[in-house]
């Protein structure tokens, strides 16, 4: 039995005020909630913010990237020792906007991965085709070669720790959300990618996420599917109302 995880991904959203505002009105909305895992990725800054305002909840606090060096002149960017101290327990690697307009490769996802993992941080990997790859039939080629490479060198141990994102690229922020089937039979093909490389009871346990244009209005239909294990939620995750109606599906 895998338990489901709702993340949400803020983005390039909400003040140190905003981020404060959102737990005061979010945490008593999924207090009681027991069946799912939540997350909240907020941005870097609001980090320290959203891990003291969810404490005494089981909401876990996640970044949306990091870098894979300890230290060093790498100005600009954030390593996973940097953000452990701030309390956060999960980092979101390769989202596909860190793909299309920051240059992030498999490659990299791959090293920020491996880090990600010695550092104890729990990683989020996202993977998904463009639309014109979809419509050109290569959505297993693609989801393929980014599994292939962003999961590079992992051992059985190490994919067991991870979590995986499925996200269309032509279903996030568009509200095009994928039809459960369409999210489904892509998800049960990232299973067996995962059963072919890490085995089969590796494959079983992996929890993996759908993200793309999910609502309050299509949660249930996604998670009713049998390799949807959870959601990776950006628009409808900035509002307090909104996110606590998709954790409490
Ligand atoms: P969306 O974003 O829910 O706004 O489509 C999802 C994501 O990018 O993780």
């Amino acid at each position: 039995m895998r338990r489901p995880v709702i993340a949400g991904n803020w983005k390039m959203y909400k003040t140190l005020a905003e981020t404060r505002a959102f737990f005061e009105a979010f945490k008593p909305l999924v207090v009681g909630t027991k069946k799912c895992d939540i997350v909240i990725a907020p941005p870097f800054t609001a980090l320290a913010a959203a891990v003291e305002a969810a404490k005494g909840s089981s909401i876990a606090i996640a970044a949306q990237d990091a870098y894979w060096e300890c230290e060093g002149a790498f100005t600009g960017e954030i390593s996973m020792g940097m953000l452990l101290e701030t309390g956060c327990r999960a980092v979101i690697l390769g989202h596909s906007e860190r793909r299309q307009y920051f240059g992030e490769t498999d490659a990299t996802v791959n090293r920020k991965l491996r880090a990600a993992v010695a550092a104890g941080l729990q990683p989020i990997v996202c993977v998904g085709e463009r639309l014109e790859e979809r419509e050109a039939g290569k959505t297993e080629e693609v989801l393929e070669r980014q599994f292939s490479g962003g999961m590079a060198a992992l051992t059985d141990a190490e994919f067991s720790r991870i979590l995986i994102a499925y996200e269309p690229v032509w279903a996030i922020g568009t509200g095009r959300t994928a039809t459960p089937e369409i999210a489904e039979e892509a998800q049960r093909f990232i299973r067996r990618l995962g059963a072919k490389k890490f085995g089969a009871d590796g494959a079983a346990t992996c929890r993996i996420l759908y993200g793309g244009s999910v609502k309050p209005e299509n949660i249930r239909g996604l998670m009713a599917q049998e390799d949807i294990d959870g959601a990776l939620v950006g628009g409808a995750s900035l509002d307090p109302r909104a996110f606590s109606e998709i954790v409490n599906y």
